[in-house]
């Protein structure tokens, strides 16, 4: 009995799929039958996979129920957080999302599901992306305040909800969390963030997180142990499509 995660299989079997990097990259190609087979490899029924975003390209969840089933025929069992691509999945229906398809998968957001004596929480998370404005030497001198702004409130919206699913977890007298976002818990300019100082406050185990695409963003976050948390990005292309084994 294991715990696994991966993040953006941006599966698009109803949809068209938005990124180039995936229509001309060699890790894309055939990757969902790749995953597939890993998964099979590698999971059995009594596995748990939390799959951590981006799931799919559709744009509601009409477009969305193909990338649906194949993630729900996959063996164990599926826990999957909201990505920023995840259109389909408005964070006050998730209760809905998870009537529609219990019992096939399960949708954390402002609540929290158990492996074994860990509470496993979450949120989509955020980080500024910028846009940066760079020197001759690719130096940072200065940054959009207007997107910075932006970027400060939803921060501060996912925050509350990240709180969210710790509170309902410690409300039934759990203390062990696996902590899961979809976004890098810094952006690049930060050493640490709100969301590190959370995952510290509650005494998280992991943090694991994806968003990463593309060998040049794979180390654009914490990664390893940074004050007594372990943090993993799990975004697919980056594992090539095998899922972390978590716990
Ligand atoms: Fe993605
Ligand atoms: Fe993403």
């Amino acid at each position: 009995m294991g715990l696994y995660a991966i993040g953006d299989l941006h599966l698009h079997f109803q949809s068209e799929c938005r990124a180039p990097m995936q229509r001309t990259e060699r890790v894309w190609r055939n990757h969902e039958a790749l995953f597939r087979q890993n998964c099979q490899r590698l999971l059995t029924e009594e596995d748990t996979l939390v799959l951590v975003g981006d799931h799919s390209w559709g744009k509601n969840l009409a477009q969305c129920e193909k990338d649906l089933e194949y993630i729900a025929a996959l063996p164990g069992r599926k826990i999957l957080l909201r990505g920023n691509h995840d259109r389909f999945w408005d964070a006050g229906k998730t209760e809905k999302l998870n009537a529609l398809y219990a019992g096939r998968l399960s949708f954390l957001q402002g609540n929290y599901f158990t492996y074994r004596d860990y509470a496993l929480v979450g949120t989509k998370g955020y980080c500024f992306e910028g846009p940066f404005y760079l020197d001759r030497r690719g130096k940072v001198m200065g940054w959009d305040e207007e997107a910075e702004a932006k970027a400060e409130k939803i921060i501060r919206r996912e925050l509350l909800r990240l709180r969210d699913s710790f509170e309902a977890a410690r409300r039934d007298g759990h203390n062990r969390f696996l902590m899961f976002l979809h976004y890098p818990p810094t952006s690049i300019l930060e050493r640490r963030s709100a969301f590190t100082d959370l995952a510290e406050e509650y005494g998280a185990h992991q943090v694991i997180y994806a968003h990463s695409h593309g060998e040049t963003r794979f180390h654009n976050s914490i990664e390893g142990n940074f004050r007594s948390i372990e943090y993993t990005l799990v975004s697919g292309d980056c594992l090539r499509w095998v899922p972390h084994r978590v716990v």
